[in-house]
């Protein structure tokens, strides 16, 4: 019989994994449990340190509800959702808009507007059209794409976080027209703070982190035969640019609100034009890391 012992312990662990069928499952989890062991080595792991974090991992699961999913936050905070994305975006079979967060806020049932609505229907301030085209790798427009569109409103609180999850703000779905173009009426985004009640706010803390993310809009953005975009602008000069609590700005998504702009399909509004380019689809994978969260937890048991 082999000895157990620090060294030999993780070899033991990925041997008796070694027979998984699926091959995929199989090099995730033997990486994986290669790099959890050397993790423990590493910082000289003591038992009252696995035992507290599992009582936070603990915790992280029991603060998950239909409408809140802390494990979403949880990867965000540590950059593993930023981390996949960027995988993702490294995969796809030509030029493309760079992918950025999901988050815990996304709904896929927001209600279907006509090209020009506003998706504003509770919250107050200043409307500002949001225009632009979706088109290929080549520039070509696409038509009838969909793009799914939600922003926090003007205090920095989703819908979901403020009143009965059924009413919905702030939140709509398009389809482009013939030549690909997009518009709709919206708030200038806000920037806020991630939700911090909970153990991922108590993580945050911790590492005296702020916990802001800057002012953006998120935006879902498919097409049959196209991959599925998940991305996010953000507005220039906001104070947390640079320093987003989970790591979504790109130099390329930062966008800047025009007060006059002759070009908008409504000149009387302030304006945001962004083009969203979506390369064509060479796997059936999704870009999204979360889903709407409702969705995630009614799928459990199912
Ligand atoms: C969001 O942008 O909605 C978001 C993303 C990650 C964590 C919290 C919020
Ligand atoms: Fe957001």
């Amino acid at each position: 019989m082999k000895t157990i012992d620090e060294h030999t312990i993780t070899d033991a662990a990925t041997e008796q994994m070694a027979a998984t069928p699926n091959a995929r499952l199989r090099q995730i989890l033997d990486s994986l449990v290669r790099h959890l062991h050397a993790f423990a080595r590493e910082v000289d792991l003591t038992p009252e340190e696995w035992l507290e974090a599992i009582r936070f991992l603990t915790a992280v699961g029991q603060k998950c509800t239909a409408h809140r999913q802390e494990f979403i936050l949880l990867s965000d905070t540590l950059g593993m959702s930023a981390l996949v994305n960027a995988l993702h975006d490294k995969r796809a079979a030509g030029r493309a808009t760079k992918s950025s967060l999901l988050g815990p806020f996304y709904r896929q049932d927001a209600p279907v507007l006509k090209l020009g609505d506003s998706i504003i229907s509770k919250s107050e301030g200043t409307p500002v059209v949001f225009y632009g085209r979706v088109i290929d790798s080549e520039g070509r427009g696409i038509a009838n794409a969909l793009v799914q569109v939600w922003e926090p409103d003007e205090t920095g609180n989703y819908d979901l976080q403020k009143h009965d999850p059924s009413e919905m703000d702030l939140r709509g779905c398009f389809r482009t027209d013939e030549k690909g173009n997009y518009h709709f009426r919206g708030l200038c985004p806000t920037g806020y703070m991630i939700p911090m009640d909970g153990p991922v706010g108590d993580m945050i803390r911790a590492q005296k982190r702020h916990g802001y993310r800057p002012a953006h809009i998120h935006f879902v953005i498919g097409a049959p035969g196209y991959r599925e975009l998940v991305t996010a602008l953000y507005v220039a000069g906001d104070p947390h640019i640079d320093s987003d609590t989970v790591f979504g700005v790109d130099e390329s998504l930062i966008i800047r609100l025009n007060q006059v702009d002759r070009a908008s399909p409504l000149p009387d509004l302030p304006s945001i034009q962004y083009d969203f380019q979506l390369a064509a689809a060479n796997d059936q994978m999704s870009g999204r890391v979360g889903a709407d969260p409702s969705q995630i937890t009614s799928k459990v048991g199912a």
